[in-house]
């Protein structure tokens, strides 16, 4: 198993003392170590972010256990085992890239994971080369992180964990704040690995068109607790994302359309605008 929520509570501690705010409610959870393409969402605040959080021991649980890849991880931070063989199998790129940056250039910010985890430095510069070409971020190599725009940042934080190629990839909103053409060009990206290693993808998005499109799971949360966690078609087939404040995903709307309106039979299982043409030809 790669990662298990064995009845994980967090609780964040309030400005008085004995005054908490609940995030995570008993969420117990068992996540692959591979060929999993996992999409978490539900409304603001439902406690996303700390969910995710807790799947590379950035937050401790306040009660219950996380298990990473046979690593257990309780809420006695002492007792804990090394973490750095657990941040090296789980890479984290952050809801604000800004807190991740930190180096002086964007080639050492890049380099420094790869380094950190033991990798000698020219091999790590030669990775940071190859990811950086990857990802069109060449040309700023050599500026310093704080000068980037908001995607580009996004776009150096993610260089920056697949340069030490984790098992694991967890995504807090990876393509808030790119321009549409940078997103579909990360989320390709994200499939791409995730299709030809394996490696099991953790998401967080509000974009329901990605998470039809590439998840092959998804986890809902409301108000600190798991309310569904299946297939993404039953999901938006039986009216529970009404239900978790979640909207249809625009080739769903689609469909819904053209089968009252022209009494079409188009299925469900149609996860893109290019897959609902397709069908279309088909029927004329
Ligand atoms: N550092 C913190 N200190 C205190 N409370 C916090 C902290 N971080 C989050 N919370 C609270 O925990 C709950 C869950 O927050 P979380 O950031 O996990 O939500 P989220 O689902 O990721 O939301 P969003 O979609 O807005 O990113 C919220 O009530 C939030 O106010
Ligand atoms: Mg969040």
């Amino acid at each position: 198993m790669g990662i298990s929520f064995n009845h994980v509570t967090h609780l964040y501690p309030g400005v008085k003392r004995k005054e908490y705010t609940l995030a995570l409610e008993d969420v117990s959870l068992d996540i692959n170590e591979k060929n999993e393409f996992i999409a978490i969402v539900g409304k603001t605040g439902s406690g996303k972010s700390t969910l995710i959080q807790h799947m590379n021991a950035l937050k401790l649980p306040t009660k219950g256990t996380v298990s990473i890849f046979d690593n257990v991880i309780t809420p006695k931070k002492r007792k804990n085992p090394k973490l750095k063989n657990v941040r090296k199998r789980v890479g984290f790129v952050f809801q604000f890239p800004e807190y991740q940056l930190f180096e002086e250039t964007v080639l050492k910010d890049i380099m420094f994971a790869p380094i950190n985890f033991g990798m000698k430095k020219e091999e790590a510069e030669q990775k940071a080369l190859e990811i950086a070409k990857l990802l069109g971020i060449s040309h700023l190599l050599k500026k310093s992180p704080c000068n980037l725009s908001g995607g580009q940042m996004r776009k150096v934080a993610i260089a920056g964990i697949l340069s030490y190629d984790p098992d694991i990839l967890l995504l807090d909103e990876p393509t808030r704040g790119l321009d549409p053409k940078g997103q579909v060009e990360i989320m390709e990206l994200f499939y791409k690995i995730h299709k030809e290693t394996g490696k099991t993808i953790i998401l967080i998005t509000h974009d329901m068109d990605l998470v039809y499109q590439y998840a092959t799971r998804v986890i809902v949360l409301n108000d600190t607790k798991i309310t569904y966690d299946g297939d993404k078609v039953k999901l938006f087939l039986d009216g529970i994302y009404k239900d978790n404040n979640l909207t249809k995903p625009e080739v769903l709307k689609l469909i819904d359309y053209l089968n009252n309106k022209f009494h079409y039979n188009i299925d469900y299982n149609t996860f893109t605008l290019d897959d609902l043409l397709s069908k279309l030809k088909e029927v004329a």
